[in-house]
C-alpha cells in the first residue's frame, strides 16, 4: 500500500531537522511541494537544501502541487473548508498518479505539522479519495526557536501559555503569557506599553532578527525593523511572546 510521511523539518535552521526526520527523508521516493506566495522561492530552496544535505542516496523526485484558488469573499470558515476540499482532490490525484502501489511520498511541513499547518487536516480528507497509510514526524516549531534564541522559558512558573494569531490579539487582548504567530499587522502595538515582548523574525536563518523589551520601549522599533526587512526580502515570518504582567 502507498504510504506518506508528514515530516516536520523545523522552523528555519537545517540543524533543527531531527534524526527521525532524516530517517523519513531517506525513506521517501516523492516529495510533494505546495509552497506559495512571495516566500516560495526561499522556502523551496531551504527544503531542497535539507534534502540534499540529509539524503544519502538521492533517487527522490519533487512534485509541485498546484494550489487551488481560495475564495476571498463571503464566509471565511466556509471559504477555508472549500479550499481544503479542493486541495484534497488535487493531492489525491497526485498521490494516485505519482506514487506506485508501494511508493513512499512525503510532505515537508515547516516547523511542526501540528501547529498552524493544514497538511494533516487536508490529508485526512485525501483518504476519502485514495487509500494510503501515513505517519507524522514532529519538528521544532517557531515557538521553540523563539524561546531558545531569546534564552527564555515559554511559561511563567505553573502558568498557562496561549498560542494565538495577530487577528485574535487585536480582538481580545491577552491576560497572561501569549505567543503570537501569523501577524502581518504588528498587533503588539495595541497592547499596553508595559507589556513585555520577545520578538524574532527569520528565526534560525542567516537573516534572523531579534528584539526584546517593553512594547512602550521597542514596539515602534520592531515595527520599523519589520517593515524594512519585509521590503528588502519581499516576505517576512515573525513571531513573538508577550507577558502583560512582566516586572
Ligand atoms: C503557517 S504558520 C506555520 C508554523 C509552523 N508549523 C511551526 O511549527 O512553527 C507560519 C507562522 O509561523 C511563524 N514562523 C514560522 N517560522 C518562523 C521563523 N523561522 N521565524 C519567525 N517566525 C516563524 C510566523 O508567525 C509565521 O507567520
Amino acid at each position: 500500500m502507498r504510504s506518506i510521511h508528514v515530516i516536520g523539518i523545523g522552523a528555519g535552521d537545517p540543524d533543527y531537522v531531527t534524526s527521525q526526520a532524516v530517517r523519513a527523508l531517506n525513506d521517501t521516493d516523492v516529495f510533494f511541494a505546495m509552497d506559495k506566495g512571495q516566500a516560495k522561492d526561499d522556502l523551496v530552496a531551504l527544503r531542497r537544501e535539507i534534502c540534499q544535505r540529509f539524503i544519502v542516496e538521492p533517487g527522490y523526485r519533487f512534485v509541485e502541487l498546484p494550489d487551488p484558488k481560495r475564495a476571498s469573499d463571503g464566509d471565511y470558515p466556509q471559504a477555508v473548508a472549500d479550499w481544503h476540499a479542493a486541495r484534497a482532490r488535487v493531492w489525491a490525484r497526485a498521490i494516485e498518479t505519482e506514487l506506485g502501489p508501494d511508493g513512499v511520498g512525503a510532505f515537508l511541513a515547516w516547523g511542526d505539522p501540528s501547529l498552524y499547518d493544514s497538511t494533516l487536516r487536508i490529508l485526512d480528507q485525501v483518504l476519502d479519495h485514495v487509500e494510503f497509510t501515513y505517519d507524522v514526524i514532529p519538528g521544532i516549531t517557531a515557538v521553540q526557536a523563539l524561546t531558545a534564541r531569546h534564552r527564555i522559558p515559554l511559561n511563567d512558573v505553573g502558568e498557562p501559555v496561549l498560542i494565538t494569531t495577530g487577528r485574535q490579539l487585536r480582538g481580545t487582548g491577552v491576560a497572561g503569557s501569549a505567543v503570537v504567530m501569523l501577524d502581518g499587522d504588528c498587533s503588539f502595538l495595541t497592547c499596553p506599553p508595559q507589556t513585555r515582548i520577545w520578538w524574532g523574525a527569520y528565526l534560525g536563518t542567516p537573516d534572523e532578527l531579534l528584539m526584546s523589551g517593553t512594547v512602550g520601549e521597542v514596539g515602534e522599533l520592531i515595527a520599523e525593523l519589520r517593515a524594512d526587512a519585509r521590503a528588502r526580502h519581499g516576505w517576512i515570518m515573525d513571531i513573538y511572546l508577550l507577558r502583560p504582567n512582566a516586572v
